[in-house]
């Protein structure tokens, strides 16, 4: 049975810093996940990094290590990152859409997400990166606002803005944004491990999407166009 609470949001007022949100994470019972966890997983690596992961939830393993993508999916994820990337966890940000593992590793709940996504939002502000990959269709779903699976959305990129009191993908009418970060949404590497060279063929063209992004520069939000979200160039 899902426990929920009331969702405080971590912060609504301005960023208040990656420890002290990892220490409220840490102690949040605001969706029946807490009951059964060994840790938060809260999120791992460069807290000024340019490139942030965001996944969909621990597994055992992560449940256990306190840390995302540990396992076999993480094996995958950080050759990968080496190899398209020409970089090691510790150069970018791993998070994931939800911070508790999930019992016999099913997907999380709409109400689990809800309750972790304060979380998540407040991350990608405290982070700020240049470019955010989303690993498979929950963390795509919730960060580019739509119920489209990955196949259909995957293979191009995104803009996703970060407001000041926020972090979405809809850029409100007549709310400048202060920053537009790229999205680029990738399959999550645990389908890649099942569906095989072909799934791992196109995770590598979005890691190489995602290292072009890296090297453009940094649009500001009066680059844009409230009310539209563009692409960017495949
Ligand atoms: N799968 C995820 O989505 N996240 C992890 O941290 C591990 C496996």
């Amino acid at each position: 049975m899902i426990v929920m609470a009331q969702v405080i949001p971590p912060t609504s007022t301005g960023n208040i810093g990656l420890e002290p949100l990892a220490r409220k994470a840490a102690n949040c019972t605001a969706c029946g996940l807490a009951t059964n966890r060994t840790n938060v997983v809260f999120g791992i690596g460069d807290p000024r990094a340019d490139l942030m992961f965001v996944g969909e939830g621990p597994g055992r393993e992560e449940d256990i290590a306190g840390e995302p993508f540990v396992g076999k999916s993480g094996k995958l994820l950080d050759r990968l990152m080496q190899q398209e990337l020409g970089i090691v966890r510790s150069q970018c940000y791993i998070a994931n859409v939800v911070k508790c593992r999930p019992p016999n590793n099913r997907n999380p709940f709409e109400e689990e997400i809800s309750a972790c996504r304060p979380f998540l939002e407040a991350q990608i502000r405290e982070i700020d990166p240049a470019v955010i990959v989303t690993l498979g269709n929950f963390a795509t779903r919730l960060l580019l606002d739509t119920t489209e699976g990955i196949k259909k959305v995957r293979g191009r990129s995104y803009r996703y803005a970060i407001q000041a009191g926020t972090a979405t993908a809809r850029i409100a009418a007549g709310r400048m944004p202060e920053k537009i970060t790229h999205l680029v949404p990738t399959f999550h590497p645990a389908a890649a491990l099942r569906g095989g060279p072909s799934v791992v063929t196109e995770m590598r063209a979005d890691f190489a999407r995602a290292k072009l992004l890296l090297a453009q520069p940094i649009l500001q939000g009066s680059d844009t166009h409230p009310g539209q979200r563009p692409a960017t160039p495949g």
